[in-house]
C-alpha cells in the first residue's frame, strides 16, 4: 500500500513556509515536499519526506507516484515576475511546464486511486493587464473576467496554468469513449502582493512592499523602485493561507468558478511608507524609480472585486491596512529581529 499524503511544491517558498505551519497544526496530513532548495531546518520535522528536487523532472515525479498515494496538491511552485521578465523561456518552462507535468501527476494519482485529486494552485494579479495607467484607474477593482491581456510573462504563465487548470477539471480528454474515472479538481486564488512578518519574498515586483518594511526594521535604509502613487491590492500571509485553506477544503458545490479574486487592502505606495513611518519613525525610506519595474505595476489593478470569494467558500480577510500593521506586521518583525529568527 503507497502512503496517503499532501504534497506541497515550492515548499520552501514564502507561501509554502507559511501553509506547512498551518498544516501541521490542523494535524490531519502527512506532508510530502518537493523544492530545489531543502526546508529551513523548524520546517524539516513536519514533513515526513522532502524531495530536493525539480517540478520538471518527470522521473522523480514518476517515483513520487509510486511510493505516495496523493489526494491533495498545492502547487507553489514558480519564478515570480520580475525574475521571469531576464529569463521567459525558463520561466515558461518551470511555470508552464511545471504545471502541466503536475497536472499529469495529478490526473495519474486520480487514476490509480480512484478519486479525484485537489489541486490547488496560486494564480495573481499578474494575469491581469492594462496597457496604460489611465485605463487601471478608471477600471478600478475588477472581476475575474475582464482586462485578461497580461504584460509580463508570468502573467501570461499564471493565465495559461488557470486554463490548463480548467482544462484538467472540466474537459480532460474529451474525446476518449470512456469518461475518466476521477478529474482532477483545480482551485485557484488570485493572489495580491502578499506580506509576511517572517519571510521576505525574491524576484517579485510586488516586493517594495514587504522589503519597504523589512528594511525599516532592520535599521536599513530602503530606496523604493515604485512612486508614491503606484497602488496594487496586498493581503498579509496569514490571510492568504486562511484563504488557501477555505477555498481547498470548501464543498465543491459551492463553488462556481475555478478561479477567484481576494484582496484585503490597496494602498499606495506612499501609504505603506506612511505607516512604516509611524511604527519606526527614524527610517530613511526614499524613492529611486525603476521605470520599467513601475510600468509592471501599472499594469496590474489598483484593486479586485472578490465577491465571488466572500459568497462561495466565505472569504473574509482578518486584517485590514490599519490591523495588518498593528497587529500582525509591526509587533512579529520586531520580535523577528530582535531574537534574529528571520529567513
Ligand atoms: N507578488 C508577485 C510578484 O510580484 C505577483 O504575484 O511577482
Amino acid at each position: 500500500m503507497r502512503k496517503s499524503v499532501v504534497l506541497i511544491t515550492g515548499a520552501a517558498g514564502e507561501i509554502g513556509h507559511s501553509l506547512i505551519r498551518r498544516l501541521h497544526e490542523r494535524g490531519d496530513a502527512k506532508i510530502i515536499t518537493l523544492d530545489l532548495k531543502s526546508l529551513d531546518e523548524s520546517l524539516a520535522p513536519y514533513v515526513e519526506r522532502q524531495y530536493v528536487g525539480s517540478i520538471v523532472d518527470n522521473d522523480l515525479l514518476d517515483s513520487i507516484l509510486a511510493e505516495y498515494s496523493v489526494h491533495l496538491i498545492f502547487h507553489l511552485a514558480a519564478l515570480l515576475s520580475t525574475r521571469s521578465e531576464f529569463t521567459p523561456r525558463i520561466a515558461h518552462q518551470v511555470n508552464v511546464g511545471g504545471t502541466m507535468n503536475l497536472l499529469e501527476f495529478a490526473q495519474a494519482q486520480g487514476r490509480s486511486h480512484g478519486e479525484s485529486v485537489t489541486f490547488f494552485y496560486p494564480s495573481s494579479i499578474a494575469a491581469y493587464g492594462f496597457e496604460s495607467l489611465e485605463a487601471k484607474i478608471a477600471a478600478g477593482a475588477v472581476g475575474e473576467d475582464v482586462h485578461n491581456s497580461p504584460t509580463t510573462m508570468y502573467g501570461c504563465n499564471k493565465l495559461s496554468c488557470e486554463h490548463l487548470g480548467r482544462y484538467y477539471t472540466r474537459h480532460y480528454k474529451q474525446l476518449d469513449v470512456e469518461t475518466p474515472r476521477a478529474r482532477v479538481d483545480f482551485r485557484s486564488l488570485r493572489f495580491p502582493g502578499l506580506i509576511s512578518a517572517f519571510t521576505v519574498p525574491s524576484g517579485g515586483t510586488s516586493d517594495f512592499a514587504p522589503e519597504m518594511i523589512h528594511a525599516a526594521a532592520k535599521g536599513e535604509a530602503y530606496q523604493c523602485f515604485v512612486l508614491q502613487d503606484a497602488r496594487i491590492p496586498f493581503m498579509t500571509m496569514p490571510d492568504a493561507v486562511d484563504a488557501i485553506l477555505k477555498l481547498t477544503f470548501a464543498p465543491a458545490e459551492n463553488l462556481h468558478r475555478e478561479v477567484y479574486n481576494l484582496e484585503a487592502f490597496h494602498p499606495s505606495a506612499e501609504e505603506i511608507r506612511q505607516l512604516v513611518l509611524k511604527a519606526f519613525p527614524g527610517a530613511e525610506i526614499g524613492y529611486t524609480l525603476d521605470p520599467k519595474r513601475m510600468a509592471i505595476i501599472d499594469s496590474w489593478p489598483e484593486a479586485v472585486d472578490d465577491r465571488a470569494a466572500r459568497a462561495d467558500w466565505g472569504f473574509s480577510p482578518r486584517f485590514g491596512l490599519e490591523e495588518a500593521f498593528d497587529e500582525y506586521l509591526i509587533p512579529n518583525i520586531r520580535a523577528t529581529y530582535a531574537d534574529g529568527s528571520v529567513d
